[in-house]
């Protein structure tokens, strides 16, 4: 009875050091959401690479989720991958067990995956995405209809400040600001975690992070992918190491940690300049609005570290 009643959701991602981090919560907390998906998109690091990192993954936290393959490259220009954060394999620091690119591929359309998924499901299902939008937009372009049984999506993606990977724009909505485009302008609920709070608010510290290891067999996982993205983060400068992903999944399973919110209409930049893909609220208060996103602002800090702390801990209690 309980398990018909569960959140369902497919988590669209490209781990990514902060999507595995992100994946490894949502799984923790049974009680709040079941995973019946997880679909890859090129982003972090190329497909294949993003891929296979799914499989380790789920493979080492013991999930069952069915995995889909989706979009190699954006809607309309070639991928810019992040390596120089996530390295070469996007997931590097951890040796994952040999087997672990035995887990099954339900897919290698990710697009039909979702669509077939979706509009079969008795239930709506919710969706967690924390790469480039590309196989999400092209599901809501190809099946229009699935919107009607979507229940919400809890994006990580843009920023109502700062950029990351250029002075304007985020990476997710830097490398497929056409698919970003279409996803805002879907008409479906959307909580939107950028980088004014991931950035800003919903980081570790490097001290915290030292803690990690001592959290379990996850821990050490944990600890050792972070402790690479960590050292390029902090190569470059940042004390604040953001933890973007998990942004997107917390909103979903615990909300109550995310103190302050506001609807805006987002747009996202499509021209082919240096503001390509920067994303901007309509703050102006007679304007007509294109869309209406709740942007998450602000988060408990601690208590969003503790979550994260307490789910890596979680695996070791079951
Ligand atoms: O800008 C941060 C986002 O880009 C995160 O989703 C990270 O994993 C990368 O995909
Ligand atoms: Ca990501």
């Amino acid at each position: 009875w309980g398990k018909d009643l569960m959140t369902k959701v497919i988590m669209d991602c490209d781990p990514g050091i902060d999507d595995a981090i992100a994946l490894t919560v949502l799984l923790a907390h049974p009680e709040k959401a079941d995973l019946i998906g997880v679909t890859t998109v090129g982003g972090n690091v190329q497909l294949d690479y993003v891929t296979q990192n799914a499989q380790k993954l789920l493979t080492f936290l013991g999930s069952h989720a069915e995995l889909a393959a989706g979009q190699a490259t954006p809607l309309v220009k070639e991928i810019q991958t992040a390596s120089h954060v996530h390295g070469k394999t996007g997931m590097d620091g951890y040796d994952f067990p040999e087997n672990s690119l035995d887990y099954p591929i339900k897919s290698h359309n990710a697009v039909t995956y979702m669509y077939n998924k979706i509009i079969n499901s008795d239930e709506k299902i919710n969706l967690v995405a924390t790469a480039p939008l590309t196989n999400v937009a092209l599901l809501l372009k190809t099946f229009p209809d699935v919107k009607e049984n979507i229940e919400h999506i809890y994006i990580m993606g843009g920023s109502t400040l700062q950029g990351n990977i250029t002075l304007a724009a985020e990476f997710n909505a830097y490398v497929d600001p056409e698919a970003m485009d279409i996803v805002f302008n879907s008409g479906l609920p959307i909580t939107l975690s950028g980088l004014n709070l991931t950035e800003n608010k919903a980081y570790v510290t490097m001290d915290e992070i030292s803690k990690i290891k001592d959290l379990g067999h996850v821990g050490v996982m944990a600890s050792s992918i972070l402790d690479i993205y960590a050292g390029h983060e902090s190569s470059i400068g940042m004390t604040k190491i953001p933890i973007h992903d998990a942004c997107a999944v917390i909103s979903l399973i615990a909300p109550e940690l995310f103190t302050k919110s506001t609807n805006y209409s987002m747009d996202v930049s499509l021209t082919n300049d240096q503001y390509r893909g920067m994303t901007y609220p309509d703050r102006r208060v007679d304007s007509e609005k294109k869309n209406s996103i709740k942007v998450l602002e602000d988060v408990d800090r601690e208590a969003f570290v503790k979550f994260i702390f307490d789910s890596i801990a979680s695996y070791d209690k079951k």
